[in-house]
């Protein structure tokens, strides 16, 4: 067996994902398959915990909302960053206790605060009529809702734009300008008090000059709250830890953006006297490159390129249509033979922007070969739809060499779920 890239392998040609065979795996549980590894998921949250070892790592549920992958970092002691009820729900059902966890959202119903009340949950406020609502309904209730405000920081983080998620023009969180009237109106309202601060610049960034800006403008906020008579007992800087997609990439690891922002955070904290606990929300870097996305090629066809049909298109990886994002692909069943030439991988979808991989050196693809989409664990079934009455993909973990579903296939009947006909067209 040779390592392709940390938990695969390579072995009489087939692909490996811990240590077992994906072209079996196909042909046990069938295709399209999300398969995880569960022994890089805890690796992985480990390395991060370890290059930040006085910091609260809450995980952003959002990357990957499985309830297994949950579960197993609820064990190894995550937090949790929810931006819906529906993720709160699972958070707290997978075992994260409801003070590790940081209820965001740009637009929250009445229904979610309320459940975020209900669970005693903190809550990243976007705006002072969010802040006027929590309040009301904490009153009611005879509560007092711990809160941070999402700042806007203005910051540019050099990565997809549609990711960008600090840059002024953004629909995240009080404009910077903001921000201290709004600690200095919440610190007299009634039924909320606040404890923290949060931000989040962006996702998939590769460089690590916007986090460091981040922490010193946040730094200045800090300082300028504290003088207020607000006591901050947390800073969240949220996430956006790239990851190498493209093996060539360097993408700073968690010890480079350790080794970037952690002396920045205390010099500014001892020289102004405050010392907020430090919280990160990655999902990326946890869950990014512990997942292979496994599709069985339907056709080969010779056209305008060499197109190669396959079961899975953006209904389950969005990422490529959306963004443009590049994943690596390799034949699953050919992973050791050389390239021979260079064929685009094509979903179902009836668009023609349902393409996963545009032209890509493979060895010679044919029908009913096994396409392996690589690092597919963040924001991959989590953005999956039923698009084209397609029922979403198996999920399988690969926990200590052997497989568990973990989330069955849909059938058309999940498609005709909660669907009902009127009496006049039965
Ligand atoms: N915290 C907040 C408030 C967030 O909005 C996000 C991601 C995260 C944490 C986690 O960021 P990460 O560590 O994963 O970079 N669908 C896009 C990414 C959207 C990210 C949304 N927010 C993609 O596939 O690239």
């Amino acid at each position: 067996m040779f390592e392709i890239e940390g938990h695969l392998g390579v072995r009489d040609n087939h692909l490996f994902i811990g240590g077992v065979d994906a072209v079996d795996l196909v042909g046990e549980y069938g295709s399209p398959l999300f398969v995880t590894n569960e022994e890089r998921l805890r690796e992985n949250y480990r390395r991060y915990q370890r290059a930040f070892p006085d910091t609260d790592v809450y995980y952003a549920a959002k990357a990957n909302g499985n309830l297994t992958i949950l579960r197993i970092l609820a064990e190894e002691g995550a937090g949790a960053d929810v931006f819906s009820g529906g993720e709160l729900y699972m958070a707290l059902l997978a075992g994260i206790s409801s003070d590790r966890i940081l209820f965001n959202g740009n637009s929250k119903t009445d229904q979610e605060l309320r459940y975020a009340l209900q669970t005693g949950v903190r809550v990243s406020v976007d705006s002072l009529d969010e802040l006027k609502t929590l309040a009301s309904f904490a009153r009611e209730t005879g509560k007092v809702a711990e809160i941070a405000f999402r700042v806007n920081p203005d910051i540019s983080p050099k990565t997809h734009p549609k990711i960008a998620t600090g840059l002024s023009t953004s629909k995240f969180g009080i404009p910077y300008t903001q921000v201290i009237e709004a600690y200095d109106t919440a610190k007299r309202i009634e039924g909320v008090k606040p404890v923290g601060i949060h931000c989040h610049i962006g996702s998939q960034i590769i460089e690590l000059t916007p986090f460091v800006e981040t922490v010193n403008r946040m730094m200045d906020l800090v300082e300028q709250i504290d003088r207020l008579g607000v006591k901050l007992e947390f800073l969240d800087l949220g996430s956006g830890l790239g990851i190498p997609y493209k093996k060539d990439e360097h993408v700073p690891t968690p010890e480079d953006l350790a080794d970037a922002i952690l002396p920045v955070w205390s010099e500014r904290s001892d020289a102004i006297g405050v010392h907020p606990r430090m919280i990160l929300e990655p999902g990326r870097y946890i869950t990014g490159d512990t997942t292979v996305l496994l599709t069985r090629v339907n056709l080969v066809k010779e056209a305008h390129k060499r197109f190669v049909g396959v079961d899975a298109g953006f209904n389950l990886m969005i990422r490529q249509a959306m963004y443009g994002a590049y994943h690596h692909v390799l034949v699953a069943n050919k992973a050791d033979l050389p390239p021979m030439g260079l064929y685009t991988i094509a979903g179902p979808i009836c668009e023609s922007g349902d393409i996963l991989a545009h032209d890509r050196e493979l060895p010679p693809v044919e029908k009913d070969d096994i396409i392996a989409v690589l690092d597919v664990g963040a924001y991959g079934f989590s953005m999956s739809s039923q698009y084209n009455g397609r029922p979403r993909a198996a999920e399988i973990l690969i926990s200590h060499g052997r497989p568990y579903v973990i989330r069955e296939h849909e059938t058309v009947c999940d498609l005709l779920a909660k669907q009902t006909l009127p009496p006049h067209l039965l």
